[in-house]
């Protein structure tokens, strides 16, 4: 019987362990998440979902505070198009998250950066390209372009100097998106380097409607290799979503597959930015305690836990810190909600909102708990302390555990 040790990535000249630790906002991936990945050969991510406020974590600088200052007299304002992002201070957040975690970097895997075209900033194009192209100035081994279409991504690269050496790659949930993209992008003459193929079991935002129980991963990845095939497209096809074994993953290698993305089995690594409590809420979750639904501003479905506190928080939108949902007018649907509570409770301190959450306030504060489908699993992959809380796992364990462990085992950590 083979592991995925039996297997590996080639991305140009780089030979890898074909496992990636796929990106999880806001700072759920972590830079010290990323570079155990690529110490043990793979890959792995971190996130540009709110990369100010996560430099501000990292590096005590002040960014998220000097905008809040900027655009304090809007804050009572309902109308936000005037909260925009300074393209300059986009840019140094983004050198200095991306470019310390390269110079941190060993070992003989790759790091790339999750890049969320949903994040729409108020100025859609102009934040991404910034974004984009501070990635590539700061050295990252590669890009992952996920949540939107991303049409036109390859053309803000374009004209930089690491355009044609950096990998690029891009998430889909279909063939038919996977065929805009290279029908929209083909004027650069570059194609993707990789393609994440993402069913409807993973963690994060869905590329599925809410019927996403309808659609199967290993059917899609057979799909779009058969289309890639007939024409003659050497692509490397990464699945990800609910590959929760050593087994699960091998499977997907046998049948094609040159890698896996992975992330929920590394949501209670130490290394992974959720705080410690909310890591046992993971383990802890049961089947009936996750649920995809509409609550994400920007449309897609989400999967999360029930119990997370985002869930019906209502929350004042504090876009002028934040304002990552700020669509090209500065509207955001959490603030349409918002305002419509607020009119029909205009009395009440404390408002609800069920039917939209503040996404910034509530990720960057690790209060809303998305999660993969098998997270109910996790409680399988450790052992109990004498306090009754599940032991967490180095990154490394689970990595490992991945890489070596066939069939349905999964390696259980050390005693004490
Ligand atoms: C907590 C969490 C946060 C995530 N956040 C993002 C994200 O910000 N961007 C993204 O493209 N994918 C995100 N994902 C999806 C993962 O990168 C990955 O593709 C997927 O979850 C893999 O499936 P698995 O979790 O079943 O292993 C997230 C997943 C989890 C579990």
């Amino acid at each position: 019987m083979k592991c995925v040790d039996d297997f590996r990535l080639r991305l140009g000249q780089h030979e890898l362990v074909p496992i990636v630790i796929g990106g999880m906002g806001v700072d759920i991936s972590t830079a010290e998440l990323a570079l155990e990945a690529a110490r043990l050969g793979g890959i792995g991510h971190i996130s540009d979902a709110m990369v100010p406020t996560v430099a501000d974590r990292r590096f005590k600088t002040r960014f998220v505070k000097d905008k809040l200052q900027q655009y304090k007299y809007n804050v009572a304002n309902e109308d936000k198009s005037d909260v925009q992002f300074d393209l300059a201070l986009l840019a140094e957040a983004t050198q200095m998250h991306v470019g310390r975690t390269m110079e941190a970097k060993r070992g003989g895997g790759l790091i790339f950066i999750n890049c969320m075209e949903k994040l729409t900033m108020n100025a859609p194009k102009e934040t991404l390209r910034v974004r984009l192209r501070s990635a590539l100035d700061a050295g990252i081994d590669g890009i992952t372009l996920a949540a939107g279409l991303h049409l036109g991504s390859f053309a803000l690269m374009e004209d930089h100097p690491r355009f044609r050496d950096v990998k690029l790659g891009i998430i889909v949930s279909s063939l038919r998106a996977l065929q805009l993209f290279l029908k929209k992008s083909a004027r650069t003459g570059r194609l993707p380097d990789f393609v994440v193929v993402e069913g409807p079991l993973a963690g994060g935002h869905l590329g599925f409607g809410m019927d996403w129980a309808k659609f199967d991963l290993a059917a899609i990845v057979a799909e779009i290799r058969l289309w890639l095939a007939a024409e003659k497209l050497a692509i490397p096809l990464i699945p990800a979503g609910g590959i929760f074994t050593g087994g699960d993953a091998t499977t997907f290698l046998e049948n094609g597959a040159a890698a896996v993305q992975v992330a929920t089995r590394f949501t209670v690594a130490r290394e992974c930015g959720l705080p410690d409590e909310v890591k046992q809420e993971y383990f802890k979750a049961n089947e009936d305690d996750i649920e995809v639904n509409g609550i994400s501003p920007t449309g897609y479905p989400m999967r999360m836990l029930k119990s997370s506190p985002a869930i019906g928080s209502g929350i004042r939108p504090n876009c002028e810190a934040y304002g990552y949902l700020l669509d090209a007018n500065g509207n955001c649907q959490y603030i349409q909600a918002y305002n419509r509570e607020i009119a029909v409770h205009p009395d009440e301190k404390k408002i609800r909102v069920w039917d939209k959450t503040c996404l910034c306030t509530h990720m960057r504060n690790f209060d809303l708990w998305t999660c993969g489908h098998y997270t109910y699993r996790l409680k399988d992959t450790t052992r109990r302390l004498p306090d009754d809380s599940y032991a967490l796992l180095s990154a490394e364990h689970i990595f490992n555990d991945y890489r070596y462990s066939k069939g349905d085992a999964i390696a259980l950590p050390e005693r004490g």
